[in-house]
């Protein structure tokens, strides 16, 4: 089976954090979980380098805007490849791969007559890019994302009418519940088309924004940001109007899981549905949507208040994947989640006692008792072969079922948590170190030290979405080379005699740092 994940294209105006990070280990998370279970991905992401943004951004760092477009562009690649993002395919918006599928897109709703030109007078956020209604703005007239007040803009502009589709929407998310996952963010769209749809305007006069792909029909204007924008997700699968017979748009579309944040809500599921409707293309497969990562004190990170976590700095500390495993598993499922050093510390430590400490303990008793051999599964209880099967059947059934969603990863991640702490207290309460010492209870030593090593056999292909080298550091110390697949959660296939050896630890302590 096939399946296409994208993450949002990243605004290059600022610098790449933890809330752009998240997004997209999410997405390599989710790719990773799909292969494990033999489906085919195509993963991208990449950066939006278009609009009044990034081209005031350009023109105050004074560099020429190709370089400028590629160094910012880059920060975004750079961050991903140090977090071993396996992107398929990186988009910038200003190639020219992606520039020729916008034109035609445009051309071809245009000569549907899909766009009218009329003058229009309206409210325009800056930081949205976007007219605003008065209705979208806070007491005081300001915006409530950019707390600013919105320009009065006169302008001769195109028009793409969405008003004629809004019951095609409504009857469209009705009929698919779990179009928008979770349930709640379709609510949220029920009530953006409970009122009459403007006109979307998408293009806007060169005079003020030159940054952009110029409208194939008036030369005066560039394309509206997100009308370009997205059209990332058919652009990095080949897609022409016209269609063709070797563009991977034929293979992965409609099969398609947009990862997004709660900010862009509207422009995915509203603007995007029907703007793919006219160029005659289906919906995607699913919308995922989250929500923020809020700064210590639940508030909205800033520079200013010292409440950012820089990817960069969390990566020195304590490595990518442990990074990644938090993220997923702290992401709280109906609503924002608070982020911070300290937290992440934490998480840390919660891995390093669990998981860690399950693989040290085991496999240096065996290295000093067994010589490093996988001990023989003949004298396993009931209740050891209970734990076995419990376990394999709760990682075969998430593997089996799972649907791409914040629920998989936060179900998965916990679930791992839960088996280590299982299996750590199994270890303790079997009391090895004890029946060691004891020839008599020989079998019953082998039984409990199998049991531990093909439980911990289980978690460790379990983790690989979200730690795939801790996986492959695990199973490499059981003497399993090789990636895990989904085949892998069957109880008892460690094989009796495989050579074990002990490694380095996979959470070394980390210190505090100093103060400051
Ligand atoms: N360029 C548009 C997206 C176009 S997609 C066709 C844009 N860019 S953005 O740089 O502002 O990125 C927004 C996305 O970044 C969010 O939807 C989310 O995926 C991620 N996040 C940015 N900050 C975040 C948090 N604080 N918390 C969680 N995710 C956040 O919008």
């Amino acid at each position: 089976m096939q399946k296409y994940i994208t993450t949002p294209i990243y605004y290059i105006n600022g610098a790449p954090h933890i809330g752009h990070a998240f997004t997209t280990i999410l997405g390599d998370v989710l790719k990773k979980f799909e292969q494990m279970r033999g489906n085919e991905v195509y993963f991208t992401t990449g950066t939006d380098e278009h609009g009044q943004k990034n081209q005031s951004s350009c023109q105050n760092s004074g560099l020429p805007l190709d370089e400028f477009l590629k160094m910012r562009s880059d920060n975004f690649r750079n961050l991903f490849d140090k977090m071993d993002i396996d992107y398929d395919y990186f988009v910038r918006t200003s190639s020219p791969e992606h520039k020729a599928v916008v034109t035609e897109a445009l051309n071809y709703i245009w000569n549907k007559g899909l766009i009218k030109k009329k003058s229009y007078e309206g409210l325009y956020c800056e930081g949205c890019e976007q007219f605003k209604k008065p209705s979208d703005l806070d007491e005081r007239g300001f915006c409530p994302d950019h707390q600013k007040a919105p320009q009065l803009l006169t302008e001769e502009n195109y028009f793409f009418p969405l008003e004629q589709h809004r019951q095609w929407l409504i009857d469209y998310i009705n009929t698919h519940p779990d179009w928008i996952k979770p349930r709640r963010f379709a609510k949220e769209v029920l009530g953006m088309l409970a009122e009459p749809l403007d006109d979307l305007c998408i293009s806007r006069p060169k005079s003020r924004v030159w940054l952009g792909v110029e409208l194939p029909f008036d030369k005066d204007y560039v394309t509206y940001i997100w009308f370009d924008a997205l059209m990332n997700y058919i652009s990095s699968l080949g897609w022409k109007p016209e269609g063709a017979a070797d563009i991977r748009f034929n293979e992965f579309w409609p099969h398609c899981h947009h990862l997004l944040a709660k900010d862009i809500l509207k422009t995915h599921a509203v603007y995007w549905p029907i703007m793919l409707k006219a160029l005659g293309i289906e919906p995607p497969e699913h919308l995922i949507v989250h929500g923020y990562w809020l700064g210590e004190g639940g508030i909205k990170m800033s520079k200013s208040l010292g409440n950012v976590v820089d990817p960069y700095e969390v990566m020195d500390l304590m490595g990518v994947e442990p990074l990644r495993f938090y993220l997923c598993n702290a992401m709280s499922l109906t609503g924002d989640s608070q982020i911070s050093i300290d937290l992440l510390k934490q998480g840390y430590k919660q891995l390093a006692n669990n998981i860690g400490n399950l693989q040290m303990r085991v496999l240096k008793m065996i290295a000093k008792n067994l010589d490093g051999k996988v001990p023989s599964p003949a004298a396993l209880s009931d209740k050891d072969k209970a734990l076995l099967e419990n376990l394999a059947d709760t990682f075969a059934r998430i593997y089996r079922y799972g649907e791409l969603s914040l629920e998989l990863v936060s179900e998965l991640s916990a679930e791992i948590l839960k088996a280590g702490d299982a299996v750590n207290a199994y270890f303790a309460a079997n009391e090895p170190w004890v029946l060691a010492k004891d020839e008599s209870q020989k079998e019953r030593y082998e039984a409990v030290i199998y049991t531990t090593l093909d439980a911990l056999r289980l978690i460790a292909a379990a983790v690989y979405p979200f730690m795939p080298q801790v996986s492959e550091k695990i199973l490499a110390s059981l003497g399993i080379a090789g990636k895990p697949s989904a085949a892998d959660f069957k109880p008892q296939q460690l094989k009796a005699g495989t050579q074990t050896t002990v490694g380095a630890p996979l959470f070394p302590y980390i210190a505090d740092k100093p103060a400051a």
